[in-house]
């Protein structure tokens, strides 16, 4: 099977197994897990932030970052299409109290008029807005890039409005390496950032929030809250510093796996394919006039794995596990199935 349906479907190299193997551990409830420590030092670090804190998911940190910065009865803004608004299951809502509005933008990326016209003139009969939640890469809309001076801006209006800003940086390290910048340039216009080990980086568990020492502290006891706390997860967080090390430098490839995909593509009759500035390729099926459950049906028999994505688009993602090889066959597969002659 070519499983192009996420980059979180990779699994552990055996040099990843072997530093499972060797880690170091203790009870990270006593804060005793010397790797647990150094992967949160290592990546406060790259991300250029006082600390950093280990989760067992994206959604629990990114849940994290919002609790432990806003408060019961104000609102999240957020992009009307992220991750935060559509496959979070409303959990700032149900465990913060927080409502969540999501925020219509041109491309996915938000600007600085775009917040500006979301924020309303300050009143006692509104909820005020505490938090404003970007995501960087831009999944909905293809992992598209945020330019970076934007973002600043954004941030900017943002903070003039009295929010905090947290950064949904899943894929961050495929924004770094898409815009070659080192991955705390573009986590600085934000106060906390989540992000993810488990997506493109390929360790098989685990994320990441980073921010200043008193939200990281307050996030602690969040996760807690949440039943995420673990014990000896040095063994997990030795796969996470072995990926840093060792795949941070290898993302630009994928990226390059994903516009040759996206090429073999956007070739096929009635295929409308977003031009991918990481390792995302979405792709609209809707000029084929057949449905996606269809068209991914087709390709499965073929041996290739991709997913839905509304009601309209396919998805497929780049990840470590897959080869030239297996991108120009995935490419050949859908032009089987397209244009049979
Ligand atoms: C943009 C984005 N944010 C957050 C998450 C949540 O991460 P996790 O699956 O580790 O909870 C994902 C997962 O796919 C994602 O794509």
């Amino acid at each position: 099977m070519i499983d192009l349906r996420s980059d979180t479907v990779t699994r552990p190299t055996p040099e990843m197994l072997e530093a499972i193997l060797a880690a170091e551990t203790g009870d990270d409830c006593f804060g005793e897990d010397p790797t647990v420590r150094r992967l949160e030092e290592r990546v406060a670090d790259l991300l250029g932030k006082e600390r950093a804190l280990y989760f067992p998911s994206g959604i629990m940190a990114n849940q994290a970052g919002i609790l432990a910065q806003g408060e019961a009865g104000t609102e999240v803004l957020a992009e009307a299409r992220a991750h935060l608004v559509h496959y979070e299951e409303g959990s700032v809502a149900a465990h913060g109290g927080m409502s969540l509005r999501g925020v219509p933008t041109a491309t996915g990326l938000m600007t600085p008029d775009e917040l500006r016209a979301a924020l309303r003139p300050p009143s006692p009969y509104h909820p005020r807005v505490s938090i404003l939640a970007l995501e960087n890469t831009h999944l909905d809309s293809g992992g598209r890039v945020h330019d970076p001076e934007e973002m600043v801006q954004v941030a900017e209006v943002a903070r003039e409005a009295g929010l905090s800003v947290h950064l949904d940086g899943a894929r961050l390290w495929n924004a770094a390496a898409a815009l070659h910048l080192t991955p705390d340039r573009v986590a600085a216009p934000a106060d906390t950032v989540m992000t993810c080990l488990s997506k493109g980086l390929g360790a098989p568990v685990g994320s990441m929030l980073a921010g200043p020492a008193p939200v990281v502290e307050r996030a602690w006891r969040i996760r807690r809250r949440l039943g995420g706390q673990m014990r000896q997860a040095g063994l997990l967080a030795a796969a996470g510093l072995h990926a840093l090390e060792h795949q941070l430098p290898r993302m630009h490839e994928d990226h390059a796996r994903a516009r040759r995909l996206a090429h073999a593509l956007s070739a096929l009759p009635g295929l409308r394919v977003v031009p991918p500035e990481t390792n995302v390729v979405m792709v609209d099926v809707s000029g084929t006039a057949r449905a996606p459950g269809h068209l991914l049906e087709a390709l499965a028999r073929e041996g290739v794995g991709m997913v839905p994505f509304g009601a309209t688009r396919i998805r497929a993602v780049l990840h470590r596990e897959i080869s030239d090889a297996q991108v120009e066959e995935a490419g050949a597969a859908a032009a089987r199935i397209l244009q049979p002659d």
